[in-house]
Order: structure tokens, then sequence, then C-alpha cells
């Protein structure tokens, strides 16, 4: 029934003899309808096949348009071209041009395949659409934006469901085969052909389509690292052919200005350029005709072109360009380094708002898009706490305090955008100290600020950093994390669904410096981003999507996608019985197997890193103090080896009692972590560092019995740009029987310098002495708040720690 109305949705030009032949059709092949249980697709679509011929394709197909409509079906030939060169050519035509040559009743007996697209704009889902194969016609039918999906699920049809890409090596081949075959005019050999998919066939079916969230986003950060016209095009097509609508593209930044402003030259004489630690020259930017160029490609593949213009924080390359944007008005430079920084733009003054109002509106002069992203994350208050301009705003605006200023600010900004008929997303920074009804929060810190958001009536993108941070490393995020993100928690009312729009995956790119970088991040996690944001939950399974991704390697190959890992090779659980540690080897990959090697703490440097030796069962015992293993899928080696270092010594497996909170962002293996043995790399989030957030460390640790040791150390983790910092100070304390107490140390190591190495941090000061205990109290103090001296001043500090050492 369904079918039938969306026939009669086409637009009142279209002749009505083909309508009602059109229909006949429908009802003739649709009676034998059956549901497919599998399909290649991504996102995955849910097809009826129908009994009848199969549709060939051959080397010419028509493609009938509707007239004043060409706009699709130009971009239906670029998709062929782009995606299958030129083994098929591509006629366009509209339909009145063959309905005056030609009997109407005649339209089913052409020869030749045939793609008729019925272009509706009254579709209600603007990206629905429907897509029919039959013998020699496939139609579909749609709203403009909805013709554009139908077409990229025909390019996966052909490309991926029917393995165009696996036989595209023997492609050229078979394709000359053809041709001079038929230069001399004679048969095709069309078994032999048919063999080597060069003859590809599509089975008779029906296709109703339509996204679950209408909001399907990636973040690129064009700041941090610039990426040219050609790799964000590159995006678009990439985005357009996996169905995701929107490119929210983040433009400026403390490291760089990318967008041209006429009025404001010097944001890309000087904002666009920053002088890295080696004294070279980095940038670039857009200028307006690039910018118009990027967004009419976009638009021509049905994505809209979020621009982010960040404000108040995120501002130093506008501030470098300009200093009376600051607090201070001191000249500072475009930021060579990661991180967050207290330079923002200053809320007291009204030439601030009056430079902002006038980017804006050449913004909105650029980008058509419904929503201008205003950023709104990671402000440091520290200079409006300091800055008299800002003090007075803040009470002659009646504000309570700071939070409210940046209230203020946003909101500001916001009746400006409104004026001008747009509307304001921001990140959920935006809800401290007031939210307005109309605005958008993009929620990246957890779930939590879009629950808040969607409760009170506020349209909601869900961007956590648990599922879609897409510059993460697969520990934290691999394809099946994405796969489970759902950007509708199961805590949120269900009368407030309707305020999710959906989801973005981001790309901050502070360590990605090049396409091949950004490929191996995005790809394949974005498929999985997809499908989470296009078909519905209940369609939705890991194990057959897996499968199906497998299918589409051939085609990224294809694009020259460099595309990344689907998961960490492999994980390295360990446990602890009777004092021994054992590992056992995890892995999301399908029947994964294993090779290892052990090296010796001092032998490192003279091993022989070739010698690996087949796993023969999944549990062993931890025997050396690296472990190496390499992972190979369906036999061959998966990504870089997985490595794990130990310590061995006499708290292993010992019981920890906690008077203090580590972070739930940072458990390490949880309550056990601190003495499971493992030890971690210059990287805090590898899993074996625990971290605490503006907490001591407090534990107590049981040896189970009296045991001799000779010294105690902690290891700490120390990285100030990530406001991590060793300890203030530490005492411990022993006791054999939990009443008498000693005290083996109690040191403070005073104040600390501004170093911004990566370092693992342990007190060499206490010496080795004979010691007896079974019972050890721990208290780490915490550094307190991060110094004056700091970008992030006044935060909470961290204290990061893997292991504390018995020996
Ligand atoms: C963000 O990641 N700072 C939005
Ligand atoms: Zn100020």
């Amino acid at each position: 029934m369904f079918r039938i109305i969306n026939f009669l949705r086409v637009s009142p030009c279209f002749p009505v003899h083909l309508r009602v032949t059109a229909l006949f059709l429908f009802v003739s092949l649709n009676l034998s309808a059956q549901k497919n249980p599998v399909f290649d697709l991504i996102p995955q679509v849910n097809p009826l096949f129908k009994s009848g011929k199969e549709f060939s394709l051959r080397d010419t197909i028509f493609v009938y348009h509707q007239p004043n409509k060409k706009g699709n079906a130009e971009y239906l030939k670029f998709l062929f071209e782009k995606y299958f060169g030129d083994s098929y050519a591509l006629v366009l035509g509209e339909f009145e041009t063959y309905l005056e040559h030609e009997s109407p009743y005649k339209y089913y007996d052409l020869q030749s395949p045939r793609i008729m697209l019925f272009e509706d704009s009254k579709t209600g889902d603007s990206e629905f659409y429907q897509l029919e194969v039959s013998e020699e016609v496939i139609s579909i039918d749609g709203g403009e934006i909805g013709l554009k999906r139908g077409m990229n699920t025909l390019i996966q049809l052909i490309g991926v469901e029917n393995d165009y890409f696996k036989f595209a090596p023997v492609q050229q081949d078979i394709y000359n085969f053809k041709r001079a075959k038929k230069s001399i005019g004679s048969p095709l050999d069309s078994t032999n052909l048919i063999q080597t998919k060069q003859w590809i066939s599509l089975q008779p079916m029906i296709i109703d389509d339509h996204p679950k969230f209408s909001h399907r986003g990636m973040l690129l950060d064009c700041a941090r690292h610039f990426f040219s016209v050609e790799t964000v095009k590159k995006y678009l097509d990439l985005m357009a052919l996996y169905k995701m609508n929107v490119l929210h593209w983040h433009l400026t930044e403390d490291q760089g200005w990318r967008i041209e402003i006429d009025k404001y030259p010097n944001l890309t004489k000087v904002g666009a350029w920053r002088t890295e630690k080696d004294g070279t020259k980095y940038g670039g930017y857009y200028t307006k005709k690039q910018i118009h160029e990027i967004v009419a490609y976009a638009m021509e593949r049905g994505i809209t072109v979020i621009p982010e213009i960040e404000l108040p924080g995120h501002s130093q390359a506008a501030i470098a360009s300009y200093p009376w944007l600051s607090c201070t008005g001191e000249q500072v430079e475009v930021v060579n380094d990661w991180g967050v920084f207290k330079e923002i733009y200053c809320a007291g003054n009204e030439s601030t708002f009056e430079f902002l109002e006038n980017v804006l509106t050449e913004v909105m002069e650029l980008f058509p898009s419904k929503y201008i992203h205003i950023g709104g994350d990671e402000v440091p208050k520290y200079r409006w706490e300091h800055c008299d301009k800002c003090q007075n705003r803040i009470q002659s605006e009646n504000l309570k305090d700071e939070h409210e200023l940046q209230s203020y600010f946003i909101q500001r900004i916001e009746k400006f955008l409104q004026k001008n008929g747009r509307e304001l997303i921001g990140w959920d920074e935006i809800l401290e100290g007031g939210l307005s009804a109309t605005a958008t929060v993009q929620s990246w810190r957890g779930f939590e600020g879009g629950i808040k958001a969607a409760e009170n009536g506020n349209g909601v993108v869900m961007s956590p950093t648990s599922h879609c941070y897409f510059d993460y490393g697969l520990q934290s995020i691999d394809l099946k994390k994405v796969y489970e993100f759902n950007p509708i928690p199961s805590e949120l009312e269900v009368q407030f669904h309707k305020n999710i729009l959906g989801g973005e995956c981001n790309l901050w790119s502070e360590h990605i410096p090049d396409e091949a970088n950004l490929d191996s991040k995005v790809f394949p996690r974005i498929l999985a981003m997809s499908e989470v944001l296009w078909t519905a939950p209940e369609k939705r399974n890991y194990a057959e999507f897996y499968n199906r991704v497998q299918e589409h390697y051939p085609m990224l190959e294809k694009l020259e996608v460099k595309y990344g890992l689907e998961t960490t090779p492999a994980k390295i659980q360990t446990f602890v019985k009777e004092g021994k540690i054992y590992a056992t080897m995890v892995s999301e990959i399908p029947n994964a197997t294993y090779e290892i090697r052990w090296d010796e703490k001092e032998m490192e440097l003279d091993g022989d890193f070739t010698q690996f030796e087949k796993l023969e069962k999944d549990t062993f015992e931890v025997k050396d103090w690296k472990l190496s293993v390499k992972v190979l899928k369906n036999g061959k080696p998966y990504g870089e080896k997985v490595e794990q270092f130990f310590e061995f010594h006499k708290a292993i497996g010992a019981k920890v009692t906690y008077h203090s909170n580590f972070s739930r962002w940072y458990p390490a293996a949880g309550e056990q972590a601190l003495v499971d043995g493992r030890v971690g790399i210059i990287d805090f989030k590898d899993g074996n560092w625990q971290g605490f957030w503006g907490e001591p460390i407090d534990v107590e640790i049981d040896l189970g019995s009296i045991k001799e040791f000779e010294r105690i150390f902690i290891r700490f983790f120390q990285y100030q740009n990530s406001w991590i910092f060793r300890p203030k100070s530490m005492k411990i304390d022993l006791s054999e029987d939990h009443l008498t107490w000693n005290t083996y140390q109690d040191s403070d190591f005073g104040e600390e310098k501004s170093n911004n190495e990566k370092m693992i941090w342990y007190d060499r000061s206490n010496k080795s002495t004979l010691n007896k205990a079974r019972y050890i109290k721990i208290h780490v103090e915490n550094y307190g708040k991060v110094p004056d001296w700091h970008e992030a001043a006044g935060q909470d500090c961290w204290l990061f720690l893997d292991e504390i050492i018995v020996k």
C-alpha cells in the first residue's frame, strides 16, 4: 500500500500514463516480495526481494530525470565515473525527451537498462528514498536529498554487494576483451564475463529507507592541523557514501585561524600561522572562494556544513592577530602546543562583541546552515577573574560569577544569530551559568549534559568522549565500542527522545598531521557511526555488521582510503593467583591467533626481536619483564605487536583498601591495579595508570603475613599539559599488627616548576634498608591546584600512579 501512495507522490509534471504503468508493474511484482536475510550495505537497508529477472548493468545506462531536475542525474553520473571508471557510460535525458519520440507504452520494451529518477520535493522526510530494481529499470524515488542517499545505496549495491571492487584488478582486461569483441561485432561470451563479475546483475528488489537520526555528523578540526580543499572534498564524498549529512567544520582555535574574513585581514595574515617548536612555520587558511566551493560541493551531496567559530575560549590565534580582544591587551603568539589556554576574549570589552558580530556576519554569508557552532568549551576563567572590565560587566549585569558571565557572553551571541535567522549550537559547557531555551547543545563530556539539555527541551547532538572521539586510540574506542553508541541514553525518558537530533564523531587533529593519519582514525570506525545513526537499533547486530565491514575494504582500497585497524589487535588481561601473575589474550578479532616472546629487563637491547613463538594456550604464567604479542587475523599479522611490562614484587596480589577515590575515567584495573604487577608506558591512557582528580591517594595494603623487604617505591606519571602533576608529599607507615605503626617515609617534594615532558616519576631519595611489615599505609598528597604559571591555573590537579612496588 505504501508503495502505491509513494508513486502518486511523484511530481505533477510527471506524465500520467507512466504513473499508470509503474503502478501496474508494482502490483504484478510485489506479490512475491520476500525478505532478504543478509545484505552487505552500510548503513544496513531493509530490502524486499521480488521475483522476476535480474537487472543487468551494461556498458550504456540511460538515466531519465524530470525536467529542471538534472542536478541529481549529474550527481549519479559523477558517482558512476568516480566508483566504476569507464566501465559504464551514463546517458542523461529528461523523461519528456524520450516521450516526444516514442510511444509511452513501449517504455518497458527498451533494450538498454535505465535508471529513472523521480524527484519529489514534497516528501515528508527529506532523506527518505525508495529504490526499486526490476528487469530493465532501476527507479529511485525521493526528495532531492533522499535521491542522493538512494544513489549512494545503488553504488554500494553494485560495488560491494555485487563485488565489483573485489574483482576490480581483473576488470580492465575483461573490459578490453569485451570491447574488442564488440568492435568485431560478435556476440559477447556472457558466461565468461559473469564469472569474473564484469556483467553485474542486481536482483529485483524494493528498498524503502530513511534515517533514524536527522543529524549524522563528523567534526573535522582543520585548525590544529590544516587539511587541503581536496581532502575536505574527499571526505564529503566518503560521508555521502555512508549517508552522513553534517560536516562540522572546526575552523578557529588557539593554534590557528582558518577562515578568511575581509574585515579583519590579520586573522589570516597573522592568526593562520604558527611558529613550531623547531622554528618552522605551519599554517594555512581557506579563502572565501574555497569555502564557497566546499559548501556547494557538500550541498550537491546532501551534506550541510556547520562552521564552528570558537568563543570565548580557544581563541588565542584571534588574540594574537588583534591583542585588544583579550583582557590584558598584551601581544601573544599563535599557540604551538596542545592543551587548554587561558587567553580568551574579554567579556568586558564592547569591542569584543563588535568584532565577533562582524566575523559572524561574514561567516553567515558563507554558510547557509541553520546552525552556527560557537564552541563554548574549555574556558579557563583566570583572565576574567583578574580583569577590571570583566568584573565591571559582572556587576553591571547583576551576574553571580564568571560562569554567569560565560552564559551572558553566549546568550548575547545567540541573540545576534537569531536576529539573523540562525540558531546557536555549542558544547555542553554552555549549560553552565544558564542556557537559553533555544540553543542546541552538543554533549561531549559524557551524556549528562545532553540529558539535562534534552529534559530542558533543548535540541541535543550527542558526541561523548566515550564513543565518539575518533582521535582517541583504539584501546578506548574501537569499532565495537562505536557500534554500541546510542545517542539516546537509556535513562532519558521517552517524551524527551525527540530532542536528541543525532550524533557526531569528532576528529580533533592535534595528533592527526596528515590525510593518511586522518584516514586511519576515521576508517573503519565511521562505518559503525554511520549505521548507528541511520539504521534502527532493532536491525543492528555487531557480529553481522563486522562481516559486512570486511566486504567494504576492497572499495575503500580502490578509493585509496588508508583505513586503520578495527580494534587493538588484542588486550593482555592478567590476574594474580597465589602471588603469581597469569596472562590471557583477549581479542575482538574473530579466531585471532597469537605469537609471543619474552624479554628480560637487562637483555632488551641485545635480544633477537624477530623470534616469536606460537602461543599454544590462551592463559599462561607471566615469566618475565616484557611480554610482546603478535596478533594474526586470518593468519596474517594484524597491527603492531602488543606489549605489556611487569614488575615482580612482594605486594603482588595483596589486599588493597582505598580511603580516597580514583577517577572513573582512569580506573586502570580497579582496586587491584596498584599491586597487579602491570606497569605503564609513557601514555597515561594505556590502561595501567590509575588517576585521582583533586584527591589524595589514601590506601592501605595488607600483605597477608609479615614480610621482609628492602624498599617501597611508587611510580607516578607526570604530564603538566594534561594537568597531571607529581605528588606534593608522601607518607608511608608500616605495621606488623595494625596497632603499632612506624613511619617508613615522610617526604615533602616542594613546589613544581614548568616542565612539559611526559615522564614517569618516583622518589629516588629513600634508601634500601631491611624492613618487616604486614600492613602498609600510604598517603600521597595531591599537588592541589594547577599553579599560576600554568595555562589552566586554578584547576584541580591530577595524580596518576601505576604500581606500589614492595621490593
Ligand atoms: C571538546 O572536546 N573540547 C569539545
Ligand atoms: Zn576582560
